[in-house]
């Protein structure tokens, strides 16, 4: 382990440059303009694995973005461990919120972030976060120790959904074959206080259209006697929840697994500030359901939120107009055992039930997310709370996210595997968000976290037999 960790501090500032160079690549999914920067990133990420020692790497076509794929295998009867990660990510606008541009990454000191914060789309989620892997990888080989196994699959569609990732996993069972998934696209508690992701929640995505006139109309000549889509969207998305902030959804909750008190109490214990929570998103007051503590409303209770919604006129200055039409975006984040087929069944019967009868509803589900939970008594947590242990200089808690990552129910489901959620980003990090940036401290913390992960994988494996 010396020699890897004295190899890590003797190149920190090429693989910094190195990931600078990746995050220069707009490789967002979601659009089609950027088909072409996506396979760049998926080539930059495969020559790296390569010239690093990794043999059978591929870009591997899919019907969508290209999956990379490349392994080691030290000696079969080693661990093998599965390395997950995206290098896709999200759309940056709004353009004009960022202090640099998206692309440009430059680094910048923050409050939280006295070394330095690498700005840039994808910086933490999850280019940032899946480079450490690679670099970590390039580690362990240029100085032979290398203690499992490795296999790596870097995706291009996570933040869209994952859709021709399952086909590959069925595909590829036998190729995957693995003792456990690694994946670092999570957060930390704080860099004071180490923590290992062990759930997620899953995710039923809607989009509803109201639609009443057969055209705009005039609001003086016949507002008052028909009835306008915005008006009656907004209505019924308000009859979504109740005075508690309960989701009112026939059945909605039948199948949400409560959290043990014991679990609830544990969870309590973990460092949270809520004034500085509050202070750090701009926000004079939280609200949430009622009955639970914020920490618990984002992680361990299902959520039902407009994520966009849109109709009438919304151009400069004012026009007098009932619109033909009005939608939304509307999200419902969910837990164990939640399935996300059947919220999409109840949301739906739900909402057309809500509308009055002067209007047409048509509803239509986007992708979805299967919530997942992870053990922590398995070889793989053990060696992840060690490893963390090590570097940290304290034992990591526990910590249920409130994200999804929809492909780690795949894996489990196809795959038989479980999967160690060790990332590296905070909650701050502004993922998703304009300004979205990665500490540089998280970075190296990651790179020498990961190796010391391998090492007491195998001998908490070889401890086992
Ligand atoms: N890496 C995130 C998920 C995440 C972040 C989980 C932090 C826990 C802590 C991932 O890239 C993501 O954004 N997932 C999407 C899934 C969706 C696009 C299907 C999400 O959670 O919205
Ligand atoms: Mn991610
Ligand atoms: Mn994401």
């Amino acid at each position: 382990m010396e020699a890897v960790q004295k190899f890590i501090d003797a190149n920190k500032q090429r693989f910094l440059d190195e990931l600078l160079e990746l995050l220069r690549v707009p490789s967002v999914s979601t659009d089609p303009a950027h088909k072409e920067d996506i396979r760049k990133a998926a080539e930059m990420i495969a020559k790296d694995l390569r010239s690093s020692g990794a043999d059978e790497v591929e870009v591997c076509e899919t019907g969508g973005h290209p999956i990379v794929y490349g392994e080691k295998i030290i000696d079969p009867k080693l661990p093998t461990v599965l390395v997950y990660g995206h290098y896709d990510v999200q759309p940056p606008d709004p353009l004009n919120l960022w202090t640099s541009p998206p692309f440009e990454p430059v680094i910048k000191e923050t409050e939280l972030h006295p070394q330095g914060a690498i700005f840039a789309r994808g910086s933490s989620d999850d280019k940032g976060q899946m480079f450490m892997h690679v670099k970590a990888f390039e580690a362990m080989m240029k100085n032979n120790e290398v203690p499992c196994n490795i296999k790596f699959m870097i995706e291009g569609e996570e933040e869209v959904g994952s859709d021709h990732l399952e086909p590959f996993l069925e595909r590829n069972k036998e190729k995957l074959a693995a003792d456990v998934v690694l994946v670092s696209d999570t957060g930390l508690i704080s860099n004071e206080a180490p923590s290992i992701t062990v759930g997620l929640r899953g995710l039923s995505y809607m989009q509803v259209e109201v639609i009443g006139p057969n055209r705009d109309l005039h609001s003086g000549l016949y507002g008052g006697a028909v009835p306008n889509p915005i008006n009656v969207l907004s209505e019924m998305i308000a009859k979504l929840r109740d005075d508690n902030k309960h989701i009112t959804i026939d059945g909605f909750y039948d199948d949400v697994a409560e959290v043990p008190k014991e679990e609830r109490e544990a969870m309590a214990k973990a460092p949270f500030d809520e004034e500085e929570y509050k202070k750090s998103i701009g926000l004079k007051d939280v609200e949430g359901e009622a009955g639970y503590t914020t920490m618990e409303r984002q992680s361990i209770r299902p959520t039902l939120d407009v994520n966009g919604i849109w109709g009438g006129y919304q151009g400069e200055g004012a026009k007098t107009v009932i619109p033909s039409s009005a939608h939304a975006k509307i999200s419902m984040r969910l837990v164990p055992n939640q399935d996300p087929k059947k919220i999409t069944q109840l949301f739906t019967e739900y909402f057309e039930k809500l509308a009055p009868d002067s209007v047409t509803v048509i509803v239509t589900p986007h992708h979805g997310a299967v919530p997942a939970v992870t053990p922590i008594d398995s070889p793989a947590y053990q060696a992840a709370s060690r490893a963390m242990k090590d570097t940290f200089g304290k034992e990591p808690i526990p910590d249920r996210g409130g994200g999804s990552i929809p492909i780690v129910a795949s894996f489990e489901q196809i795959l038989g595997l479980k999967t160690v959620l060790m990332g590296f980003g905070l909650d701050s990090d502004a993922i998703h968000s304009p300004n979205e940036h990665f500490g540089v401290f998280n970075f190296f913390k990651g790179i020498e976290t990961i190796p010391r992960f391998y090492k007491y994988f195998a001998e908490e494996m070889a401890a086992q037999k």
